[in-house]
């Protein structure tokens, strides 16, 4: 199989990480060589962005999004570790979120238009071969942030939870060029991987 960008999408408490650890021991148990990513990353712009997130500095929609643009170009640029230099050496790339999470969740607070473009005409930043959506009940993702954290960021919530459900599935009919899955992820773990890793090997045919 050919090095593959694989990104993982969804709303908070879909199980996308989850999702992309059986992925990956699936797909290395099969030979391939594998990194797992995320974004916002852990580069410095990757903590601009958490700082926000987190509710400590307060920032206009426009600028958080500017943000996540930067450290998405990092992201994908970075001589060492950046994804482009990762599938050149022939390794596959699974990332926990990318530019579908800023059209869906900055999307909604500002111009999706603008938000778009931005990332989708910027030369560093590269298109996924497939974008897995992980569709699961906001109320169910509720329930699993309830059980799981002391606090919640400033997306956790369960009426922004719904919000982002319908504004992710509201760009992806505009983007009919791009590899997306919709899964529906109420199911098992199991049930739910085997459909995530048939969806990835119809990409080799
Ligand atoms: P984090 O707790 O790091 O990860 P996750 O919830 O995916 O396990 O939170 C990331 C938050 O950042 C999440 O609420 C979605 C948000 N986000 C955006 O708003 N825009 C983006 O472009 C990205 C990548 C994330």
């Amino acid at each position: 199989m050919k090095p593959l960008f694989i990104v993982f999408e969804g709303t908070d408490g879909s199980g996308k990480g989850t999702q992309i650890s059986l992925l990956s021991k699936r797909l290395e148990a099969n030979g391939a060589r594998i990194f797992v990513t995320a974004e916002p990353t852990q580069f410095a712009t990757g903590g601009l962005v958490r700082d926000t997130l987190g509710g400590m500095t307060k920032r206009t929609p426009a600028e958080l999004a500017t943000l996540f643009l930067a450290d998405r170009a990092v992201h994908c640029s970075n001589p060492v570790v950046g994804i482009k230099k990762l599938l050149d050496s022939g390794v596959t790339v699974i990332c926990d979120r990318y530019y579908y999470s800023s059209f869906a969740y900055q999307g909604m607070d500002t111009s999706l238009k603008w938000v778009m473009d931005s990332n989708l005409n910027c030369p560093d930043i590269l298109k996924p071969d497939l974008c897995i959506y992980l569709d699961v009940d906001p109320k169910v993702c509720d329930q699993r942030i309830q059980s799981g954290r002391a606090s919640r960021e400033i997306y956790e919530k369960l009426e922004s939870l719904e919000r982002i459900r319908q504004k992710y599935l509201e760009v992806f009919k505009l983007l009919p060029d791009h590899n997306i899955k919709i899964l529906d992820a109420s199911g098992t773990p199991e049930e739910i991987s085997t459909a995530v890793y048939e969806a990835v090997k119809s990409l080799d045919k």
